[in-house]
């Protein structure tokens, strides 16, 4: 083993760090992909934003707020009339209140959520 016996293992190292790096990229590219699809599943509005508040809420709210929205570990959400107007439903589901944490939705699910509620307030 005279001469230079480390080429061959240089050589593996370069091969693999090459690898790596195109690789990162080809990562890179897939996130933004997956970013540019987030982006356009946000939809403009609800055909219908009372039936679509309803399966949000569903989802989103009556872990907290009871499988009917009439109170569990957060108060009841069928009387808001009168209490909150629809701004004021949509700046608590997106910021949060009290010991409410801010849900996440998008102003087009919040706006719905918040008709369906003012919708079944009695
Ligand atoms: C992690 C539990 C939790 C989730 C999830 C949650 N809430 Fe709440 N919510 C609360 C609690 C607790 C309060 C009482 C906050 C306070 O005043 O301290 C509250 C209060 C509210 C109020 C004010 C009620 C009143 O009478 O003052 C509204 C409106 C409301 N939530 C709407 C929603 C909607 C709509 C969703 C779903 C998009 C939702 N919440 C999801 C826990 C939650």
């Amino acid at each position: 083993m005279k001469g230079r016996p480390l080429v061959p293992f240089a050589i593996t190292a370069i091969i693999g760090i090459l690898l790596m790096i195109s690789l990162s990229f080809v990562g890179l590219d897939q996130r933004a992909e997956m970013n540019a699809d987030e982006t356009e599943e946000v939809p403009e509005e609800h055909e219908d934003p009372i039936a679509a508040g309803e399966e949000i809420a569903g989802k989103s709210c009556i872990g907290c707020h009871g499988g009917d929205l009439g109170g569990a570990s957060g108060p009841a959400l069928t009387a808001l009339e009168g209490k909150y107007d629809h701004d004021e439903i949509v700046g608590i589901i997106q910021n949060g209140q009290g010991a409410m944490p801010a849900t996440g939705l998008n102003d087009v699910d919040a706006d719905a959520v918040a008709q369906y509620l003012l919708s079944i307030s009695e």
